[in-house]
């Protein structure tokens, strides 16, 4: 047992509880099955001391290991792993751990008829097919069978020209040379992981963030340091403390419609958070995948735009505006890290589909891009208009939320003592899917949140899907206020 729980590793500096810290690495250690069920837990005075911390501090994480049926104990003996056959959840239940486990690796299985607001995904009757098919066409009758060659691992050189002409349009001006076309922003993410990180690395990230990031950040061995965010951005004094102490390989953003909170920074932020980057030596790197999808007449600039001093790192995604299936995004990364950058894309795939890349370039030279990023923004645009109406006419007041003015979801907060999970339960039972709010962090305990999107849902379900919401959530919040769920907290017992 006692190699076991080597990886464990706390830090009282972090906003996060020690003791949601120990807890969550606990869990981890029993999901990957390195605790066997039914094994005993270290004694609690023993792992307080190998740990350095109180003993309470360890009593409260088994006690919240028991809560969540991971653990039971006995008494005179101690704490055991629970084995699943020891709390046979019931089949209802199990279903819904299902679902959130496999949400928490970024998929969400949905039943025909469910309504979803937990995917932030376009649905394929936004997918411009036709003006695909026609330039697909072009390609092949121009390039034969160049088209299905190995590529440069950087990228097809027209389409990075095309690239970095479009940039222009945001006011971010590169060469041809620091642009570097991936198979969508997830692989971005995990090429930067891969060139950058080395086992025990400190990344820091905004909280609640994007759960594909975070995985990837783990299977990298990276130590995570979760940074509130606030409504113009992350919490620039949290920030500088946690730079005093760390010194990160770099801090990874989301400047517009943050997944998942849908926040975007002010202006003043962008401009302190490079310069304390700089400052800092270290880099930012920015996922950019809904700039674009701004419903106001304010057209955001990406952090990219004002990265005077070569510390930002930009990766851009075209699933949300484009079509999800292709796989294709591109990154724009400074010189310095352009060789390691090359190497770990090339031990990822060599490079990405070349048809692809070309038939993506016709989109930017023959200026149809534009047009189609205008229908998308408008069909998003009363998607999203739809659905505020319709959350304002159905939602009690007490649960709160800010209109994101762009972006595909929005971020809901319940009143204290309600819990996110049972909010996800009760929306299953009526056929809506939703995203509970604690999918989106690495160690804080947050379960007053849920994410929302229009993104996957035309209008009319999106009225349907939030007016069942609404009765859910009047039950629950207003009916049920009584029974206080607070009291489901853990207290501790000494
Ligand atoms: C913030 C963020 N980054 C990256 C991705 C992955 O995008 P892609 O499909 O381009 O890999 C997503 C997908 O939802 C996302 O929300």
């Amino acid at each position: 047992m006692d190699d076991k729980i080597l990886s464990i590793y706390l830090d009282d500096r972090l906003p996060t509880p020690l003791y949601i810290q120990l807890f969550v690495q606990l869990k981890s250690l029993i999901a990957e099955g390195v605790l066997k069920p039914n094994e005993k837990l270290p004694p609690i005075r023993k792992l307080a001391q190998r740990l350095g911390i109180n003993t309470i501090t360890v009593v409260h994480a088994y006690k919240k290991l028991e809560s969540e049926g991971l653990a039971y104990s006995v008494v005179g003996s101690g704490t055991y792993v629970a084995s699943p056959s020891r709390y046979e959840p019931q089949l209802q239940r199990q279903e819904e751990d299902e679902h959130l486990q496999m949400m928490e690796k970024g998929q969400v299985q949905v039943s025909k008829d469910a309504i979803n607001f937990a995917s932030t995904t376009p649905t394929p009757d936004l997918f411009p097919v036709d003006s695909f098919k026609i330039l697909i066409n072009k390609v092949l009758d121009r390039d034969k069978g160049q088209a299905f060659g190995y590529h440069q691992i950087q990228g097809y050189q027209p389409l990075r020209e095309s690239i970095c002409h479009y940039l222009e349009k945001f006011s971010i001006k590169v060469l041809t040379d620091d642009v570097h076309v991936i198979s969508g922003a997830q692989q971005g993410i995990d090429i930067i992981s891969k060139a950058l990180i080395e086992y025990g690395d400190c990344v820091f990230v905004e909280s609640p963030t994007y759960r594909g990031a975070l995985e990837a950040f783990k299977s990298r061995g990276a130590r995570i340091v979760e940074i509130p965010i606030q409504e113009d951005g992350i919490d620039l004094e949290k920030l500088e403390e946690m730079l005093s102490v760390y010194h990160p390989k770099f801090i990874y953003v989301m400047p517009y419609f943050q997944n998942p909170t849908g926040y975007s920074y002010s202006y003043s932020k962008k401009e302190q958070i490079l310069q304390m980057a700089r400052q800092h030596k270290t880099f930012i790197v920015e996922d950019d995948s809904l700039s674009e999808l701004s419903f106001t007449k304010e057209q955001p600039l990406p952090l990219k735009a004002f990265d005077a001093y070569q510390v930002v790192i930009y990766i851009k995604s075209f699933s949300k505006i484009f079509m999800p299936g292709l796989r294709l995004g591109f990154m724009v990364v400074p010189q310095a890290l352009r060789s390691r950058v090359i190497s770990a894309k090339h031990t990822t795939d060599i490079s990405t589909s070349g048809l692809i890349q070309r038939t993506f370039d016709l989109y930017l030279r023959e200026n149809i891009w534009q047009e189609h990023i205008e229908y998308m923004r408008q069909k998003y645009k009363k998607r999203y208009e739809t659905f505020l109406k319709a959350v304002k006419e159905s939602f009690p007041v007490s649960v709160k939320y800010k209109a994101p003015g762009g972006g595909l979801h929005v971020w809901f907060e319940l009143p204290p003592g309600y819990n996110d999970q049972e909010v996800y339960a009760r929306c299953l039972k009526k056929g809506v899917l939703i995203a509970p709010g604690s999918l989106f962090y690495h160690q804080t305990h947050d379960t007053r949140h849920f994410r929302l999107s229009f993104a996957a849902v035309n209008s009319e379900k999106i009225r349907d899907g939030i007016r069942a919401m609404g009765e859910v959530l009047h039950q629950y919040v207003e009916q049920e206020a009584t029974l206080a769920p607070s009291s489901q907290e853990y207290s501790p017992l000494l």
